[in-house]
């Protein structure tokens, strides 16, 4: 179980089968967010139409509400969300950080006040292994902190050391041979704090590990440079994770780097916004443009929206404020990623990545507003 075999690669990018106990799922991908056990607005059914592999749930969310042990005694998060496939969750960390009030940290955990009815809740290594367990997802996250951009390099320094110390806590009560549980590399953009995470954090031989820290504020001059730095030195022969990541660019480029596995809102979110992700960027289905197009949003697409589904109708729904317009922009976003990704695959199994990324890349610019 766990395995993770590399079927071709091109450059540093690889195509790799990675087999979980719900099933295998073909790497490079992007992972869906579902935070509250759901990926907002759209059906498990229509997750498997357009070919979703695996969905990413959050520790910090369902262990506020419901409970974990209302998901533990559906059978965990593919019971009670009806998702049969395999699923990611988070560790919380990440969340306490960007949502908890009154947060401490100290070298036990994180002490917060509750974003829902600000109770105070503390949130520890092992019991974020206790509530992931719980979750039942196929791959869990270690508790680890990601410190806020821009941060100073001492506090980078500690933080990382608590998260390896953290880490080792982690592998300590994780007992169930179902889950494999990745590491996550901190350092920020600095390479040397980078290093010494992957000093500290390969000798655990996690089964995967994640490229965390990134894609909080910095530029992407900047995030680039620490993902090549840091996806270069993680095991060959492992799934490498690249947290909270991100925008079509990001994929293509991470890709390009060595990196298998992806997450992000961007796609549900940008979609509830009213945008459109294409080929020639990002479509803002609240212009007047849109509003007299037949055409679907992407005629490659074969997601219900564009086989279904004028620009002009679909503006329509998003003016007119219909339920069904982020429905149908986050599924056609959706789609777009896992296409894209799909794609990526294609040139990589051909060893014409490159030249695919390079013409990719020029029209997604060229078309950008
Ligand atoms: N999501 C995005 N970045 C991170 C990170 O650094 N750590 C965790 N746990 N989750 C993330
Ligand atoms: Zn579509």
């Amino acid at each position: 179980m766990f395995e993770f075999d590399i079927q071709h690669r091109d450059g540093r990018a690889r195509v790799a089968q990675f087999h979980t106990p719900r099933g295998s799922v073909t790497t490079p991908m992007f992972m869906p967010v579902g935070t509250q056990g759901t990926v907002k607005g759209i059906s498990p059914q229509e997750l498997i139409e357009i070919k979703s592999q695996m969905i990413l749930g959050n520790t910090y969310h369902l262990m506020l509400r419901p409970g974990e042990e209302l998901v533990r005694a559906h059978g965990g998060l593919p019971g009670f969300t009806a998702y049969p496939g395999p699923f990611l969750t988070d560790s919380g960390g990440f969340q306490v950080m960007s949502l908890g009030h009154m947060r401490k940290i100290t070298e036990e955990g994180v002490t917060f006040k509750s974003h829902l009815d600000g109770s105070m809740v503390k949130l520890t290594p092992e019991r974020s292994i206790e509530v992931q367990q719980a979750l039942g997802a196929d791959v869990i996250m270690a508790f680890d902190e990601c410190p806020p951009f821009p941060a100073e390099r001492d506090y980078i320094t500690r933080s990382l050391e608590r998260t390896i110390r953290w880490l080792d806590r982690c592998v300590a009560v994780q007992n169930n041979e179902h889950q494999a549980l990745f590491a996550i590399v901190q350092g920020g953009i600095h390479e040397d704090l980078r290093q010494h995470s992957l000093d500290l954090t390969l000798p655990f031989n996690t089964p995967g590990f994640a490229i965390g820290g990134l894609a909080v504020g910095e530029s992407k001059a900047e995030m680039y440079p620490a993902v090549a730095f840091t996806a270069a030195r993680l095991p060959e022969n492992k799934p490498r994770y690249l947290m909270g990541v991100g925008h079509p660019e990001d994929l293509v480029a991470g890709i390009a780097l060595g990196v298998d596995m992806f997450d992000c809102v961007y796609p549900t979110r940008t979609g509830r916004f009213g945008y459109a992700l294409t080929d020639d960027g990002r479509l803002n289905m609240n212009s007047s443009a849109p509003r007299r197009q037949l055409e679907p949003i992407d005629a490659d697409c074969d997601c219900y929206a564009c086989k279904h589904y004028t620009r002009a109708y679909l503006a329509h729904l998003v003016r007119a404020e219909e339920l069904l317009a982020p429905r149908m922009l986050s599924l056609h976003n959706l789609r777009y990623l896992h296409r894209l990704v799909e794609r990526a695959r294609t040139a990589i199994a051909t060893g014409e990545f490159r030249l695919w990324a390079t013409t990719w890349a020029e029209r997604y610019f060229k078309g950008q507003i």
